[in-house]
């Protein structure tokens, strides 16, 4: 069984496919850690993330760098989206996704094409969302408790900026797959987003 799991960031999709996963057993891809890795290595050899061939060359990042915690910072999520919107940064990326997609016992991966581009025969594919006020509360939220000092205000037109720019890019955009059961976790509690992701899962398999 393939699940795929889309949507924008905050919207709970990394904390749902990871629990999708241990409920069932599969394994786990948090495809946005690939395009983290490569912004963070175009990052820190002080190269510029809109630049495709520089992006391009930082796709052979080892495996190692995907448990870097600072792949996580705000700052190399940025770059992230900027490096995503790369098409051929994208085709760098996509037989790594599609191998463990297709492994043996199934998977659950997280991105924002999985259901669209990359495993388009998932079994099974959801669309989390949540409203960009919301996310940006999450996100703000968990920012002051690593100590970082950002208002509100910041943290929403980031969210808004990465939206725009994940769901315009050409290549790949953000999008809902016309058969993705949607999931709106602005007032679920995390326990409850599960419940009803299990409960989808269970209905579509
Ligand atoms: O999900 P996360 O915030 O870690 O993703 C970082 C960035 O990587 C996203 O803003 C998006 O631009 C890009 N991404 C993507 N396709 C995916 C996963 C992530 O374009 N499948």
């Amino acid at each position: 069984m393939i699940i795929a799991v889309d949507g924008p960031a905050a919207s709970g999709k990394g904390t749902i496919a990871r629990a999708l996963a241990r409920h069932y057993g599969l394994p786990h891809l948090d495809t946005g850690l690939l395009y983290r890795a490569v912004a963070a290595t175009v990052l820190r050899e002080g190269l510029d993330p809109a630049v495709e061939a520089d992006a391009v060359a930082a796709c052979g990042f080892p495996d190692a760098l995907l448990d870097d915690p600072s792949l996580r910072t705000d700052e190399v999520g940025k770059a992230a989206s900027v490096v995503s919107a790369h098409p051929l940064v994208r085709a760098a990326l996509l037989q790594r996704q599609r191998r463990f997609a297709q492994q043996p016992g199934g998977a659950v991966l997280d991105g924002r094409d999985i259901g669209t581009v990359i495993a388009p025969d998932a079994q099974v594919k959801l669309f989390v969302k949540a409203t960009p006020t919301i996310r940006a509360q999450r996100r703000h939220l968990e920012l002051r408790k690593q100590g970082a000092n950002v208002s509100l205000d910041k943290v929403l037109a980031d969210i808004r900026a990465r939206d725009e720019r994940d769901s315009q890019r050409s290549t790949a955009p953000m999008r809902q797959a016309e058969d993705a059961a949607v999931l709106d976790t602005s007032f679920l509690s995390i326990d409850a987003a599960i419940q009803r992701a299990v409960a989808l899962v269970e209905e579509r398999s």
